[in-house]
């Protein structure tokens, strides 16, 4: 059996007398480790489904398990980062990140060492006693990842949490999550609109179709590892970019339509 085991997952909406079906008939494997990211267009349900395996959302049918156990609500085994910071105004740094390691009963001492292990992890070792208001966007969303991290769950869902960073942040935080999946090899469900992102982080990536949201393809990312930012700039490299543009181009093309 798979690490994560997703079978026949259906969700729908239903809105001034519509229904809206999110997600039919999804189907995924994953295995302890692996990092995958999803792919799709715009509205064809990649967020509802890491709400669905994060336990904040239900499903109407088809079940899910993390390393055979079902999944129905949310735990400190999955660790969810979204795109928009959600971080404490007026908590520090070091408190935003223990706050939650303190509900769970850690020990004061014991918090301050988890703490700066991962603040140092994503590099940003020297500002536990600043607050969210003083960093920048893409410091603002470390301190989140080293948040979700200080948990050590098993699975992080992550969804397209560089997408409000510019593309320069962006890629140095595609470096810093490379080197922290090599370091600590969780396994990681990541969304994101940016194909050179999901192929440059992962070891396979999942095409979503329109709405409803299937899986259309998968193709596995065989780079080497451990992988350097010029990987980006190889034959293969754009190869697999090119190939997954292409299968996502038809989907895009088809979602607009719906919308029109
Ligand atoms: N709470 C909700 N109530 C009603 N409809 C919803 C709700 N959440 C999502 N939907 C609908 O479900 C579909 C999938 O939405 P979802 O947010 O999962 O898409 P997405 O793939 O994450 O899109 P994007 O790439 O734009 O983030 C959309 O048609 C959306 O309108
Ligand atoms: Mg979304």
């Amino acid at each position: 059996m798979a690490f994560l085991d997703v079978k026949g997952v259906r969700k729908t909406f239903r809105r001034d007398e519509k229904t809206v079906v999110a997600i039919e008939s999804f189907d995924l494997q994953v295995e302890e480790g692996e990092f995958v990211s999803i792919v799709g267009p715009s509205g064809c349900g990649k967020s509802t489904f890491l709400h669905i395996f994060g336990g904040f959302e239900t499903c109407d049918s088809g079940e899910m398990l993390l390393d055979g156990r079902r999944v129905s609500k949310p735990g400190p085994d999955r660790g969810m980062l979204f795109q928009e910071f959600a971080l404490f105004p007026w908590k520090s740094v070091a408190g935003n990140i223990g706050w939650a390691l303190d509900a769970q009963g850690m020990p004061k001492d014991k918090i301050a060492e988890v703490t700066e292990r991962y603040l140092k992890l994503v590099g940003l070792g020297g500002f536990r006693d600043h607050y969210p208001g003083e960093l920048s966007g893409g410091m603002k969303q470390r301190v989140a990842l080293a948040r979700m991290l200080a948990f050590e769950p098993r699975v992080l869902l992550m969804d397209e949490p560089f997408g409000a960073l510019d593309a320069q942040t962006r890629e140095l935080m595609q470096e810093e999550l490379n080197s922290i999946w090599q370091q600590t090899r969780r396994t990681v469900l990541f969304v994101t609109h940016d194909i050179e992102e999901a192929v440059y982080l992962s070891d396979r990536v999942i095409v979503f179709t329109a709405r409803p949201g299937r899986i259309k393809e998968q193709m596995k990312i065989d780079l080497p590892r451990p992988r350097g930012i010029e990987i980006k700039k190889s034959a293969e490299f754009m190869d697999y970019r090119n190939r997954i543009w292409d299968l996502l181009r038809e989907e895009v093309l088809k979602a607009r339509e719906e919308f029109r």
